[in-house]
């Protein structure tokens, strides 16, 4: 069991650590079950979508409250299929400043314009008030983040979106079986996009999926997956190749059988997490959005400055010689990206103000005893440190 948490001289300037071993990071490896599951597949020979695929999709609708769901190549595509099913070029789409970088890149590759939104303090989600302020005659639409896992403030977006008559895509990535009003994420909004990057909360490799509850645009989007096909050799539309295929979809079932419970237990860490930052001022533990069951990908602290001696990277370095690891997400907010300069207008402070404030701790299913223990011992002790 780690004891030097009371040891007065930080790891990083020679002391002892609170712990020996790193916590892990992250834990994203798979089951006997899930390599079974991808054996069986390349024994069938059945390479392409087939059976594996149909069976995520319908199971990942029904877990999500979703009516139609299309597995695709990954989460990016994801994204793109629903801009380019749902969008015109010459489009404004508004789109949080703090958000990974696809949910922007994707509104540009559909040939549209990516307006950035602030974020909230608090939430670190897109801020619905800069949103509104935001739109003019060309807003057709709103791709909101739900970031970290946890659901934005959906019925804000939704009114936005009646008021102005704008489609929404909701960026699920982070947030697989998060809830919202007591209601899987499929049940709202026009496109929810999902990757299954290694990882992610269901991680397959590379691997993403699409929701959505209207038949017109889950035909779109099926056409634009796979080359604007409608029957063999005959092609409708301009379309991509964004199919999933049957080892990856092997591999979503079977790692989709643990993920409820695996999100219980991600859930379970974040109250152990907020439990430990109530004791630590200057520290701040992630406001949720009200109605919203986060899905946990990220538990994201604020650092505030003012209340410490060091900065935050020198506490991150100082956290990780105690045997806690932590990274940041994100070190650049989107909007300030050089690939997005052209679009930056410079109004979302809030978001580029956090690059040098937020990091994330450890956050997984595989949490135990001793590396929460390890956590709050190591937490107390660099904060006891460098109090301001
Ligand atoms: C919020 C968000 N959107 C989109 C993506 C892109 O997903 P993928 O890596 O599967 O293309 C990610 C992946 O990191 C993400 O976190």
């Amino acid at each position: 069991m780690p004891t030097a948490a009371t040891t007065a001289t930080l790891a990083i300037d020679g002391g002892q650590p609170v712990s020996p071993t790193m916590v892990p990071f992250m834990k994203p490896q798979l089951h006997q079950q899930d390599i079974d599951a991808a054996h069986a597949v390349l024994e069938s020979g059945m390479l392409r979508a087939a059976t594996r695929c149909a069976e995520l999709e319908e199971r990942f609708a029904t877990i999500s409250d979703a009516r139609h769901s299309l597995t695709c190549s990954n989460g990016t595509a994801a994204l793109q299929l629903a801009y380019a099913a749902l969008f015109s070029p010459g489009d404004e789409i508004l789109v949080p400043a703090w958000t990974f970088i696809a949910t922007a890149t994707m509104i540009v590759a559909a040939g549209c314009t990516p307006v950035f939104v602030d974020c909230l303090e608090d939430t670190f989600q897109m801020d619905p008030e800069d949103a509104a302020k935001k739109i003019t005659p060309k807003t057709r639409g709103i791709a909101a983040t739900h970031l970290y896992g946890c659901p934005v403030d959906i019925n804000a977006f939704q009114a936005l979106a009646t008021k102005h008559d704008l489609k929404v895509v909701y960026d699920a990535a982070q947030a697989h079986l998060a809830r919202y009003d007591g209601k899987g994420l499929g049940a709202f909004g026009d496109v929810v996009t999902y990757s299954f990057y290694a990882t992610k909360n269901l991680g397959t490799g590379e691997g993403g999926l699409v929701t959505t509850n209207d038949d017109a645009i889950a035909r779109d989007i099926a056409l634009l997956r796979s080359h604007g096909e409608t029957e063999k050799y005959l092609h409708e539309r301009i379309g991509f190749n964004y199919r999933m295929n049957d080892i990856t979809g092997a591999i979503g079932c079977s790692r989709l059988d643990r993920l409820p419970q695996e999100t219980a237990a991600r859930q379970a860490a974040a109250k152990r997490f907020d439990a430990i930052l109530a004791e630590i001022e200057g520290l701040d533990a992630p406001t949720i959005t009200a109605t919203a069951e986060p899905a946990w990908h990220l538990y994201t602290v604020k650092f505030d400055p003012t209340q410490f001696t060091c900065t935050r990277d020198r506490f991150i370095d100082t956290l990780k010689a105690e045997g806690v690891p932590t990274a940041v997400h994100y070190p650049r907010a989107t909007s300030d990206q050089p690939a997005l300069a052209q679009w930056n207008k410079n109004d979302t402070p809030v978001s580029s103000g956090l690059t040098s404030r937020v990091f994330s701790l450890p956050m997984h299913h595989a949490l135990t005893d001793e590396h929460f223990d390890t956590i709050a011992k190591a937490m107390s002790k660099v904060a006891g440190a460098y109090r301001g």
